[in-house]
């Protein structure tokens, strides 16, 4: 399985600090926002990483992370986003790097405290279709939200003014090669975005989507209430360690 990391995008959310650099170098307590997705993946066994970026200061992430060194990587890819055409549009950057394989998607801003090996794990085993990780939320219609039905998920709502369950769908996706034969079937969504949501939908009507329930703390980062989150949250109890 080969590593994904989405770290695009203009963070309007987050101007002005965004204003002149990319969301994902802003530190979280002590580092740079990327490392916490790097880690996230090298933790559960992916080596094989491509980061796509865009926006602002897109060659800082190499000035940054060079091949990888101090992760104990050889090589890390890198491509990059014009415009904003959304989490899905970031996404069919990589066909010719996933070369059929799985992959593991991880949105940038998305932080966790522990491990998503075992995911990965029954996902390979699972041997296609695609995989969600759900956390429980006070807050669900900031998210993508499930609704479920036992170990199915039914359907995936973007932003739900009524959301039909207190689980957010995470920014952590493990997707078969046909992800990209999905995403050129979408259309922009009320935002002008392909949305990660329609993708997963696709998944869930032809009987192949998954779901585990995310163990250990996870916030995504992208707004000024949960990236101060985020830092607190690695302040008190650090967050996933290689
Ligand atoms: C994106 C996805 C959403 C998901 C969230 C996780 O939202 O569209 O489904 O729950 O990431 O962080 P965005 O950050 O683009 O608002």
């Amino acid at each position: 399985m080969k590593g994904v990391i989405l770290a695009g995008g203009l963070g309007s959310r987050l101007h002005p600090l965004t204003k002149i650099t990319n969301k994902h170098l802003l530190p979280v307590h002590d580092q740079p926002m990327i490392y916490y997705p790097i880690r996230t993946l090298i933790n559960a066994g992916i080596e094989d990483i491509m980061i796509v970026t865009g926006g602002n200061s897109a060659g800082d992430f190499l000035r940054l992370l060079g091949n990888g060194k101090d992760f104990g990587l050889k090589h890390l890819n890198y491509t990059y986003q014009e415009g904003e055409g959304g989490i899905a549009d970031a996404l069919s950057l990589v066909e010719h790097f996933a070369d059929d394989e799985s992959i593991c998607v991880v949105l940038g801003d998305n932080i966790i405290e522990g491990n998503v090996r075992d995911a990965a794990r029954e996902y390979e085993q699972q041997g296609k279709g695609a995989k969600i990780l759900l956390k429980k939320v006070s807050d669900p219609q900031r998210f993508g939200v499930p609704e479920i039905d036992g170990n199915k998920v039914l359907r995936i709502e973007e932003k739900p003014a009524d959301p039909k369950s207190d689980f957010a769908v995470i920014g952590i996706y493990f997707y078969d090669s046909t992800v990209f034969d999905i995403i050129k079937t979408l259309v922009p969504s009320g935002r002008g975005e392909l949305e990660i949501t329609d993708v997963n939908n696709h998944y869930i009507n032809r009987g192949e989507m998954t779901w585990n329930e995310l163990e250990g703390w996870w916030t995504d980062a992208g707004t000024f209430e949960s990236l101060l989150r985020a830092s607190n949250m690695v302040a008190k109890s650090g967050a996933n360690k290689i």
